[in-house]
């Protein structure tokens, strides 16, 4: 069962064929209209089910919109109207929904949901999104990278602000693909200790630097993220802005990266909190493509994880 857990758990040749196929899939669409289909049609009678415990927009519409295009069909189901809400086991759930459809995306909390999913389920399960990782946006930034500037191996990546889940992925891309990646934040917000050791152990540099301006010097890419997280409960959000507060992506700071470097951010973002809109709208930004990319990257897992 080929399920697309995280990008650490996932071999390095998969990982650079799904960035490949992402790319030449993107390619062979040819500037063709939004949501008309593929003229391969891999999924054509599959059915792919879309779980969503919390909030989303590009993750729901990309991967939706990716299906179809592949020939699919797709149905989103909110967790909190599904029996999984209501006291029914993961495994249960796992087991009855294999029963219905060939692939299982789920987007919830705790990583161990995912991982009872697809220890029980029969179809391929993907992470959309769990409270420590989100392995199909960091694919997507890949892909983006690579389309803008080539191949990422060797680059330097700066991730500025909480080290959360997206971080978390981008460490494991940064150990797969071969880049170096500093973080900049309070200590008090570092990358998992578990993350950190993958990367020490990855022969990759990885470095932590609490001076912001010190840390982009000579970045190829700097990422940010939102500093409050849907997991993270409201009361933290005063505290973390005055914390993260020196850790905001403005023209000061991209000014002390490489002239060609890209910025980047998953979103959705709060503007003029982790990034200011004139780094977000400026020229080294690319968010939009990022957003663009989770469809073709995404297109790519699926066709990995069905072997299509
Ligand atoms: N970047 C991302 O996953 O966005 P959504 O929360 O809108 O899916
Ligand atoms: N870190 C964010 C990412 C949203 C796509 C969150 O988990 O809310």
């Amino acid at each position: 069962m080929k399920h697309f857990l995280d990008i650490h758990t996932t071999a390095k040749p998969e990982l650079r064929g799904m960035v490949d196929s992402a790319l030449s899939m993107k390619a062979a669409r040819n500037g063709r209209p939004k949501g008309t289909p593929d003229d391969d049609q891999p999924l054509a009678g599959h059915m792919v089910a879309l779980i969503f415990e919390k909030p989303s927009t590009r993750t729901r519409v990309s991967f939706d919109v990716g299906v179809r295009q592949m020939g699919g069909q797709t149905m989103v189901l909110s967790g909190k109207e599904m029996q999984l809400g209501h006291g029914e086991t993961i495994a249960d759930t796992a087991r009855v929904l294999s029963r219905y459809v060939d692939l299982i995306m789920i987007r919830t909390f705790e990583e161990a949901t995912l991982h009872e999913m697809a220890e029980y389920a029969t179809v391929p399960v993907i992470n959309g999104l769990t409270n420590r990782t989100h392995p199909c946006q960091i694919m997507a930034d890949i892909m983006t990278y690579e389309e803008k500037r080539g191949p990422i191996t060797g680059k330097k990546v700066v991730w500025a602000g909480d080290g959360n889940n997206v971080c978390a992925s981008f460490i494991h891309a940064a150990a797969q693909f071969g880049f170096d990646f500093t973080f900049t934040g309070p200590q008090t917000l570092d990358p998992e200790a578990e993350w950190q050791g993958l990367a020490r152990n990855a022969g990759i540099g990885f470095s932590i630097e609490r001076d912001p301006l010190k840390a982009v010097e000579g970045a190829d890419l700097v990422v940010t993220d939102t500093w409050v997280s849907m997991h993270d409960p409201e009361s933290a959000k005063e505290r973390r802005h005055n914390q993260l507060r020196p850790y905001q992506v403005n023209e000061a700071l991209m000014e002390r990266a490489n002239p060609d470097a890209l910025f980047m951010h998953c979103l959705p973002a709060h503007r003029n909190d982790e990034a200011t809109s004139a780094v977000m709208d400026g020229p080294h930004s690319v968010i939009f493509d990022e957003a663009e990319n989770r469809l073709h990257a995404q297109k790519a897992v699926m066709r990995w994880c069905l072997g299509v």
